[in-house]
């Protein structure tokens, strides 16, 4: 059996060795794609692979239509919006996800963001501190959740809003349940965006929400690029001069933004929130280690599809 990890954005090399050494360990061949040019790179890699271990890769029709031996397909990492649900439940190929292994990769970058924007991008003006400031939480998940940990650290006041959470688990994190979404970007001088790309959540923060945030307020974004209606954020920048928008997940409209909003918005040049050697250890041999499980036992525990 052939287990292919295809990463454009490559992990470590001592998480890859990890995963060779899950892989190998239990008598399957490791072939590695990285860095690939071009789609049909992967079209080609994919058709003897009967597992694949990817990060952001896509994969879509075309990719399982090329991918015959197919079983199954790990995200090493939580968002797995990159992979066409449906097209593989109808291929037979089973999905999965490595929730929580990246996650404190993930929320140690929103706070090497939020310094950065509160400090007026290290531009040698006075700017301002953390501690004290409202931090409000959209989505209390793996990230939210390390989110409010460190935060904790730094002195801020957390609020978090999550439908899919009970106000119990928040307040025994310390953080108080904050019930609709203008609550929450009203009441928080820094929001802090955790909700995956869906179908419901596509374009779902824009200018509304964006001119709610109090006088001198922070969006911080290391979710997805999605989520936001874009030509409402620029507007909301462009009538609130007080408000700055960092991210992790560059915009469509980064340069547009990048010279109308200069010292303002900052986004990094690819997504590094879980672009460390701790995350990519963690969620690879994660992923590994569900492959294994998976073609072995039948073991599918972290199924989402
Ligand atoms: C995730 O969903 O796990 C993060 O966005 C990390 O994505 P990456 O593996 O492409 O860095």
């Amino acid at each position: 059996m052939k287990v292919l990890v295809a990463t454009e954005k490559t992990f470590a090399a001592v998480a890859v060795d990890g995963i060779r050494e899950v892989v190998e360990g239990a008598g399957y061949e490791l072939a590695l794609l990285e860095k690939y040019g071009s789609k049909a790179d992967l079209l080609a890699a994919v058709a003897d692979a009967d597992a694949l271990i990817i990060r952001s890769d896509k994969v879509d029709a075309e990719v399982l239509d090329a991918a015959g031996k197919l079983k199954i397909v790990v995200r090493a990492g939580a968002g797995y919006d990159n992979v066409d649900l449906a097209a593989a439940t109808s291929h037979g190929v089973v999905v999965e996800n490595t929730p929580g292994q990246n996650s404190n990769a993930v929320a140690e970058l929103v706070f090497g963001m939020a310094v950065m924007a509160a400090r007026n991008m290290y531009n040698g003006t006075s700017g301002w501190e953390l501690k004290g400031k409202t931090l409000g939480i959209h989505a209390f998940g793996q990230v939210g959740r390390n989110v409010a940990r460190i935060a904790k650290g730094f002195g801020m006041e957390v609020s978090a809003l999550d439908p899919y959470c009970p106000d119990s688990a928040m307040e025994e994190a310390g953080v108080k349940p904050v019930h609709s979404v203008e609550e929450l970007y009203k009441n928080n001088k820094v929001v802090s965006l955790h909700i995956p790309a869906t179908a419901e959540t596509r374009g779902s923060v824009g200018y509304d929400l964006v001119t709610m945030l109090p006088k001198n307020g922070l969006l911080i974004n290391t979710a997805r690029k999605e989520v936001i209606d874009e030509e409402g954020l620029r507007r909301a920048l462009a009538d609130r001069p007080d408000l700055k928008y960092v991210a992790d997940v560059k915009p469509d409209n980064a340069e547009a933004l990048e010279s109308e909003f200069a010292g303002r918005v900052f986004f990094t040049p690819k997504k590094m929130g879980a672009q460390t050697s701790e995350a990519n250890i963690n969620a690879g041999i994660a992923a590994a280690r569900q492959v294994v499980a998976f073609l072995k036992d039948g073991v599918d525990r972290f199924r989402v599809n």
